[in-house]
């Protein structure tokens, strides 16, 4: 048994080497779904269809807890698969099986309040507003997730969320950092005018941006801090494990990476990322 990670493709690797290190001796696999990347620009039905059954390979393959180490999973396809469809798997399955997200624990690192914290609505008069800008895909940005999270807990900070339409798949498919950096720039400047300032703070809600988090701090002013995901999703994931034994994660530190695309070698950007080479297998490998 194992923990699975699941991305449209290379993003979720910055949320997977977070939980590796937290938990190294749980078995991982994980499955970037790179015959449909890019999601952000989908339709939700395609987000939730397309998510069921990167959940379904992944609980074929062993796992009995998967992380959706995406926003456009989580922020569209989560709360549907754990409403619908979840409860028939886990009678298929005979064993504890559960999808999680990386929402959650982004909305408690931006706000610093757990989850189940709600605004007191006739609080005292709010005296400034921060502003949290959040980078995502289209399709978490129309999910307006983050804004009513965010909202529904701190009066006092204001969001603004940027739609980078495109960003995640250059960055899948490995494009020039030039290329990268004009892109990541129009958007940070496409944000300022909108908000009339540059934001606070800023969370970098795709995990394929976390990939180039540092054009990002380029381009907005210096010092300006990032809400990165990968180790507050680690430690939600460690404490949920914690409260929650009955998921069997493994424990002979097994690390398998399989591909729903074809088998190719990974981007320069995503190895220099990863730190060395990354080798993946196909679907119809695992099967054979
Ligand atoms: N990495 C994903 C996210 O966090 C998906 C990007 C995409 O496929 O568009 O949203």
């Amino acid at each position: 048994m194992a923990i699975g990670v699941f991305d449209s493709g290379i993003g979720g690797l910055s949320i997977h080497r977070a939980l590796v290190d937290r938990l190294p001796q749980a078995d991982f696999v994980y499955l970037a779904d790179q015959k449909h990347t890019p999601y952000g620009d989908r339709s939700g039905e395609e987000i939730v269809e397309l998510t069921r059954l990167g959940c379904e390979t992944l609980f074929d393959a062993g796992a009995s807890l998967v992380v959706l180490a995406c926003n456009t999973a989580s922020a569209v396809a989560l709360r549907r698969l754990q409403s619908s469809w979840l409860a028939q798997f886990r009678k298929t399955y005979k064993r504890p099986v559960n999808v999680l997200g990386i929402i959650v624990p982004t909305i408690e690192a931006a706000t610093g309040l757990p989850w189940e914290h709600e605004a007191e609505r006739r609080g005292p008069k709010i005296e400034k507003l921060d502003v949290i800008g959040v980078f995502s895909t289209v399709a978490t940005a129309r999910s307006r997730v983050y804004e009513i999270e965010i909202d529904k807990r701190r009066q006092d900070l204001a969001v603004f969320t940027e739609a980078c339409s495109g960003l995640a798949d250059m960055i899948e498919q490995g494009a020039e950092r030039a290329q990268l950096s004009a892109k990541i720039k129009g958007h940070v400047d496409s944000l300022k005018i909108r908000i009339g300032r540059y934001p606070d703070r800023a969370i970098l809600g795709c995990t394929h941006y976390e990939i180039v988090a540092d054009l990002f701090r380029e381009h907005l002013p210096a010092g300006t801090p990032l809400i990165h995901q990968p180790e507050p999703v680690a430690k939600a994931l460690a404490d949920y494990i914690g409260r929650h034994p009955e998921y069997n994660i493994g424990d002979s530190g097994r690390r398998a990476f399989l591909t729903t695309g074809a088998l190719k070698s990974q981007s320069a950007l995503a190895e220099a990322f990863w730190g060395g080479p990354l080798s993946f297998e196909t679907l119809q490998a695992v099967a054979s």
